[in-house]
């Protein structure tokens, strides 16, 4: 525990990424993933540096059966790593008395920004979904809860393509008005481009400040990496990412891997910016996401790292 650079001193981090590889990377897996086998996951994000991490969803177990541990996972996770930031989704008031009742002191409301979306993942329309979130950051904050908003399909949605910039800025000032302490903009099916990621938080950042906006990106058109960098450009300097690109709704047809954790610290490095987060340190949290899996796992550059620690350990 005390190897955990949460615990580290040193100044804090040019870039925070919350790693969110444990819910948006897990929930969608065929194969059942064990509770010890997500803690250990927690425990090698947490080694490597991750400083932040969403940890499970307290959603409906017919809807998403893989997080029906989601009591358990936070109650070890926070045993085992007090000064990890630990999130945690909830789409409802149940979600949030369950989270609570578990211990979580964060969670993540989700609240997509068109009607089909909002009725294919919460079976509630726009309206509804809206109220709901309103009321759980509400009473999230009654009970001394920190929180987040996800907008998802912030650029673009499955069912009803393109979505329109101000909608996304209505929504995310509606959450910040229930009390969002961050606001979370997420390309859920990895559909944006650069010019559109750098446009849109562009604008999203003259109403929120940088330290309550952050980007959610998926790589399904390996535009993840230059996704992050136009978010940068934009000032954005809060990420979510999933070790080894694991991730996807299964709510979102089209949905792929999330922007690879080791994708972003990488680009992250190479320009100067720090992430708390060792790379060498990632990959074991890669290889054992791929032990689980079955499969080979990681990002665009987890190839060349790969083959760059082999070198390393060669030389040492
Ligand atoms: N956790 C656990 N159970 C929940 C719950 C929650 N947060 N919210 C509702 N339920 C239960 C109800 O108690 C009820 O149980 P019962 O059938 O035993 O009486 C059942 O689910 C139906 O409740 P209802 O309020 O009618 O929900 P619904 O069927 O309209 O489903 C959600 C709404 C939000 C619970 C469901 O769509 C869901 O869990 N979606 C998950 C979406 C998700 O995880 N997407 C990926 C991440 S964005
Ligand atoms: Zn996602």
């Amino acid at each position: 525990m005390s190897h955990d650079a949460t615990e580290r001193a040193g100044a804090a981090p040019a870039l925070t990424i919350t790693d969110v590889a444990p819910r948006d990377g897990l929930q969608n897996q065929a194969v059942a993933i064990s509770t010890d086998a997500k803690v250990e996951l927690i425990r090698l994000l947490a080694r490597a540096g991750v400083r932040s991490v969403e940890a499970t969803s307290f959603v409906s177990p017919k809807a998403v059966p893989q997080m029906a541990d989601a009591s358990d996972v936070v109650q070890r996770v926070s045993r085992q790593h007090p000064a990890l930031r630990l999130s945690t989704l909830v789409p409802n008031l149940k979600g949030l008395e369950r989270a609570h009742a578990a211990g979580a002191a964060e969670i993540a409301v989700v609240l997509s920004a068109t009607e089909t979306m909002n009725q294919r993942n919460i079976n509630m329309g726009l309206a509804a979904a809206t109220a709901v979130s309103e009321q759980t950051l509400l009473r999230a904050a009654e009970l001394g809860l920190r929180t987040r908003a996800y907008v998802a399909v912030a650029f673009e949605c499955p069912f009803e393509g393109v979505v329109n910039a101000d909608t996304v800025l209505d929504l995310a000032c509606r959450m910040l008005e229930a009390g969002a302490g961050e606001i979370v903009i997420a390309d859920t099916i990895g559909a944006a481009a650069p010019a559109a990621v750098k446009a849109r938080m562009s604008m999203l950042a003259q109403a929120i400040a940088p330290d309550m906006l952050a980007v959610h990106l998926h790589d399904t058109r390996g535009l993840g990496v230059a996704n992050a960098w136009a978010a940068l450009e934009a000032g954005v300097r809060r990420f979510d990412a999933s070790v080894g690109g694991i991730g996807g709704c299964p709510f979102a047809p089209g949905a792929a891997g999330n922007l690879a954790t080791e994708d972003l610290v990488l680009m992250a490095e190479q320009c100067g910016l720090t992430t708390g987060i060792s790379l060498d340190e990632l990959l074991d949290a890669v290889e054992f996401a791929e032990s689980l899996l079955g499969r080979q796992l990681g990002g665009r550059s987890s190839a060349w790292l790969r083959r760059r620690r082999e070198r390393q350990r060669a030389a040492a």
